[in-house]
């Protein structure tokens, strides 16, 4: 199975395609966790990618794409996986399209995680993410065990650099022009499925599971 997550920045998108990814055992892949673990690591691609993610503003697109259809390329990969911050702009999802008709094989499902932006920024500054394994937390809605101790790893958690409050409007912004044209796109092709992202973690999972199947 064939999934991409799409919806706005603190949308729930990390912590649906978990979940997804867990119950259908299948890998979950987030270009922003990629990244965060390239930019922890000091690469040059990590370095390049922080200058733009600090402002709120997209990786271009040359850095993203490749990286992408080289990680579903891998052998864990075969039978399906959850995309979980990519594509984000048009030429993104082209580059997966044509990478995909390649090999005969298309997204299954386009899943639109729906929350308003009035609901984001709230949402935003209770985050504390994991920087080791990508997990991520709500001090409020999805407390970890132990304050400031991911569950799964036992690494720090940390507030990330781009929820400040006016770089999440920028994220904002930047979702609007350059992603949200792609609901149109996956409807297009057949792939878009939607749900209410404002509700409980665990209805949002569950009305997942209506669409993907048991
Ligand atoms: P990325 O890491 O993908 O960030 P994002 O899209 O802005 O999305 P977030 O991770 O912020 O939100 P999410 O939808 O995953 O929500 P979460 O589950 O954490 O990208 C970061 C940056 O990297 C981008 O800005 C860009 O610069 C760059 N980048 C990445 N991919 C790129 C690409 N393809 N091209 C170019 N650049 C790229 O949930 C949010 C919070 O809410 C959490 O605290 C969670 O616990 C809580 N929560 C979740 N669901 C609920 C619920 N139902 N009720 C209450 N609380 C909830
Ligand atoms: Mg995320
Ligand atoms: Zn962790």
């Amino acid at each position: 199975m064939k999934i991409i997550m799409l919806g706005a920045p603190g949308a729930g998108k990390g912590t649906q395609a978990k979940q997804i990814a867990a119950k259908y055992s299948i890998p979950h892949i987030s270009t922003g966790d990629i990244f965060r673990a390239n930019i922890k690591n000091g690469t040059e691609l990590g370095k390049k990618a922080k200058s733009y993610m600090d402002q709120g503003l997209l990786v271009p697109d040359e850095l993203t794409c490749d990286l992408v259809v080289d990680r579903i390329s891998q052998a864990d990969a075969v039978n399906g996986y959850v995309l979980d911050g990519f594509p984000r702009t048009i030429p993104q999802a082209e580059a997966l399209t044509n990478a995909l008709n390649a090999r005969n094989e298309k997204i299954d499902y386009a899943i639109n995680v729906e929350v308003p932006d009035s609901n984001i920024v709230n949402r935003m500054g209770g985050r504390r993410a994991c920087l080791g394994c990508g997990a991520t937390y709500h001090v409020e809605f999805n407390a970890p065990k132990k304050e400031g101790v991911c569950d799964a790893c036992g690494a720090e958690l940390v507030l990330r650099d781009d929820d400040k409050p006016e770089t999440v409007q920028k994220r904002l912004n930047v979702y609007h022009d350059q992603t949200q044209p792609l609901i149109e796109y996956y409807s297009k092709a057949g792939a878009m499925v939607e749900v209410d992202g404002t509700q409980d973690i665990d209805v949002v999972f569950q009305d997942i599971i209506k669409i993907l199947g048991e």
